[in-house]
């Protein structure tokens, strides 16, 4: 089917760079930038010191992001790290105790209206008519932002999500996942530019989750920029950038290689009657050459194993050395 959803800007992030130090932040430029100027700037979001505090409780401690415009961003962390808050406080859903935020040059409170033209969010758990199909809840949040080609969008996003076929039942008789779909419709209805979507694939079958990512992929390839958040470290695999979110704080912010590159490698290699030598060595292939090399390949060598640490043993392992040191 036809998944232009954002004709008007083709490059997505997988056409620009990935090096994070050459971002152009927002906020180092001298004057406010206007609405029309961020359309060219590489950033989707900036947020700069940002604090929230519920009473004496601080749920975010000056937080620092630059998302790039059309990647598929994923904010990991437990239950309780802050992450829905930060989510809120970007949509203009929460007002922060301090710091800055720009969602595409716009500040979610100041330029609330302005902003829901441009966004999509998608909260935790699902708010929609349960007693109303799938396709009138999308048409309800279509007409809210008065889609002139509503029929048409209505049809072209049940589509997109895979809801076609039940589109005219009403929602209370559908499982989990299948809500999860209709509530990505409804904020998608309106070709929103940015995605806020909170821990969308918790709760959801394995096959259900596989088909999520591949839709927040295409999204991505169109220009759509994904702010994603999960509890599921194994997901960060799935996301162009990852920001570790712990007890109100981003503790680590790489890219899912990057992150990989910090875990160990064990390189096993077993002798002929000797037994096993294990080797632990660095994430980067060069470090593999240099343990095998003191062996020249020797006729003895009967086997060479290599168990990397997966992405979520070392974001574990990060997440617990940042423990040690606070
Ligand atoms: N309205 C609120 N009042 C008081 N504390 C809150 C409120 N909302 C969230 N918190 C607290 O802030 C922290 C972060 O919550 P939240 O952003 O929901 O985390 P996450 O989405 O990562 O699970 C938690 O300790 C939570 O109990
Ligand atoms: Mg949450």
């Amino acid at each position: 089917m036809e998944q232009r959803f954002l004709p008007w800007f083709k490059r997505s992030y997988n056409e620009r760079t990935r090096d994070l130090s050459t971002r152009r932040h927002i906020f180092s430029a001298s004057a406010a930038v206007s609405h029309q100027e961020w359309r060219g700037c590489m950033e989707a979001i900036a947020v700069r010191a940002l604090t929230k505090s519920y009473g004496s409780f601080e749920a975010l401690k000056g937080v620092e992001m630059s998302v790039p415009q059309g990647a598929v961003y994923g904010l990991l962390g437990p239950n309780g790290a802050g992450k829905s808050t930060l989510i809120k406080a970007l949509v203009g859903a929460l007002r922060p105790s301090g710091g800055e935020m720009r969602v595409l040059g716009l500040d979610p409170l100041r330029d609330r209206s302005q902003l829901r033209r441009c966004i999509g969010y998608m909260p935790q758990s699902a708010a929609l008519y349960g007693d109303l199909s799938a396709r009138d809840n999308v048409r309800f949040f279509g007409s809210a932002h008065g889609l002139p080609d509503l029929d048409r969008r209505v049809r072209e996003v049940l589509e997109f999500t895979d809801l076609s076929d039940r589109a005219g039942d009403a929602i209370h008789t559908f499982s989990g996942g299948m809500k999860r779909r209709v509530s990505l419709a409804c904020v998608l209805v309106h070709r929103p530019r940015v995605l806020f979507l909170d821990e969308p694939t918790a709760a959801v079958d394995p096959g259900l989750r596989a088909r999520f990512w591949t839709t927040f992929r295409d999204l991505a390839d169109d220009g759509v920029t994904l702010f994603i958040s999960t509890h599921l470290m194994d997901e960060a695999l799935l996301c162009d950038e990852v920001a570790v979110l712990r007890q109100g704080r981003i503790i680590i912010h790489d890219t899912p290689k990057g992150i990989l590159e910090r875990g160990l490698t064990r390189v096993v290699v077993r002798r002929s009657g000797q037994g096993c030598e294990e080797h632990i060595i660095g994430g980067h292939p060069e470090d593999l050459a240099q343990a095998l090399r003191s062996y020249g390949l020797a006729q003895d060598v009967d086997a060479v194993e290599v168990r990397r640490d997966t992405l979520e043993t070392v974001i574990l392992s990060l997440i617990e050395r940042e423990e040690v040191r606070v």
